[in-house]
């Protein structure tokens, strides 16, 4: 499947599930004594996170609810605006809730710091982020991040729920495409 179209694998399916594990491990320690109503509301950021945020909440030794929001940032297919548009926004309220941002990938940080601006204001007990992958540029801007799966280097990265137009989500590992499929 998609063989000829990718140059080398990142990160195999059983480096990324044992990451997932050990994230679940570490938030359900950090969240064990957290007092606030109800369960860890987990927010997935679609489409690029599905995968993470199943296999994440799987792991996951603790209850939890299951959100999603659709944003789009305005941009190329391959680099981020800042100006973003909700596609789809939360089912339900999250005053007074404990909030868990789960994303794929922080590139510029654009899209999440404008979500956190946004999530923030809706007045939850906590909110942090999780991402799996993190690329060098994150760390130029603020951007509290409190979990972080893998430092990858400043390459396009697709499978594992992230997408190079609209394909290669169904990938069970993460790679970097050969340059004749930018070009096709
Ligand atoms: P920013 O720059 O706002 O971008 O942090 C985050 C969003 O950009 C997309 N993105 C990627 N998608 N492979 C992808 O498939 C990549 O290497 C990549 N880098 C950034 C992604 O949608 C992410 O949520
Ligand atoms: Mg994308």
């Amino acid at each position: 499947m998609y063989e000829g179209d990718i140059a080398s694998v990142l990160l195999t399916e059983q480096q990324i599930s044992d990451k997932v594990a050990e994230l679940a491990k570490q938030v359900g320690e950090d969240y064990q004594t957290k007092a606030s109503a109800g369960d860890l509301v987990l927010v997935g950021v679609l489409k690029g996170a599905v995968m993470f945020m199943t296999d994440f909440a799987r792991a996951l030794p603790m209850p939890a609810q299951l959100e999603f929001m659709a944003v789009t940032s305005y941009g190329s297919s391959t680099s981020s605006s800042g100006v973003v548009r909700i596609l789809k926004d939360l089912d339900r309220d999250i005053a007074g809730r404990d909030v868990l941002i789960l994303e794929d990938i922080i590139d510029s940080g654009l899209t999440l710091s404008w979500l956190l601006r946004n999530l923030a204001g809706r007045q939850p007990a906590s909110l942090e982020v999780c991402t799996l992958l993190r690329k060098p540029e994150a760390s130029k801007i603020d951007v509290p991040v409190r979990y972080v799966g893998f430092d990858i280097p400043d390459e396009f990265v697709v499978g594992y729920g992230l997408d190079y137009a609209e394909r290669y989500r169904d990938l069970p590992y993460i790679g970097t495409l050969q340059p004749t499929v930018y070009s096709s």
